[in-house]
């Protein structure tokens, strides 16, 4: 069985979806920890709740980035995960860390990409007027939001939408896709070809 490690750096709704996903038995994995950069996360009391290891590694009591990656790097060792699912961790991983983890690290987007990457991407979407926003669940490289793309959802933008109203839908569609592209993982069902990704039948 494969062992799976999350970082997630605030309320941690994707973390939960992945760990629902975990105790129905559609992700066939174990969840060996929770690594999150802040120490006020509500991810840390779902960690607790469900009996899985927390690690805090508070980013703004480090002197640098590079010192805080030190550690960060160092505790996602630790944790002997095939596979690091960043599920709302809201820092761009340095270059260590992405070559360290390559192929074995995934991100929740909630955007279309490539369109609005970085912060605020629902905010983006509804100010540029895109009829239709979603998630995408991609892997990690050293760009931003970036990486081979294995999972993607959409919703309308509907005229009266903003931020919120948006974000709302796109998670319940991140709810679903981010526990999906995990079980693929996890089944080995995950090809990657340059930058295109294959899904591989079950086996
Ligand atoms: C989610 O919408 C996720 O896609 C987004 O932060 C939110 C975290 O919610 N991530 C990013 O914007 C990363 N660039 P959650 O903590 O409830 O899962």
């Amino acid at each position: 069985m494969k062992r799976i490690a999350v970082l997630a750096s605030g309320r941690g709704s994707n973390f939960q979806a992945v760990l629902d996903a975990l105790g129905a038995g559609t992700i066939r994995a174990e969840c060996v920890g929770l690594i999150t950069d802040n120490p006020g996360a509500y991810a840390i009391t779902r960690a607790r709740e469900a009996g899985i290891e927390a690690t805090v590694l508070d980013y703004r009591a480090y002197p640098s980035k590079e010192a805080y990656e030190a550690d960060l790097l160092a505790a996602m060792q630790a944790c002997r995960a095939d596979l690091f699912v960043l599920a709302g961790y809201m820092r761009i991983v340095g270059t260590a860390i992405v070559e360290a983890f390559a192929g074995r690290m995934i991100n929740i987007h909630p955007a279309l990409l490539p369109s609005f990457a970085g912060l605020h991407a629902q905010r983006q979407a509804v100010e540029y007027g895109v009829k239709v926003a979603g998630c995408t669940v991609h892997f990690v490289d050293t760009g931003m939001d970036s990486g081979p793309i294995i999972i993607q959802r959409c919703v309308p933008v509907l005229e009266d939408d903003d931020e919120d109203s948006l974000a709302d839908r796109i998670i319940e569609e991140e709810h679903r896709a981010l526990p999906e592209a995990v079980a693929l993982f996890c089944e080995d069902r995950i090809q990657v070809e340059g930058r295109r990704v294959r899904i591989l039948p079950p086996a």
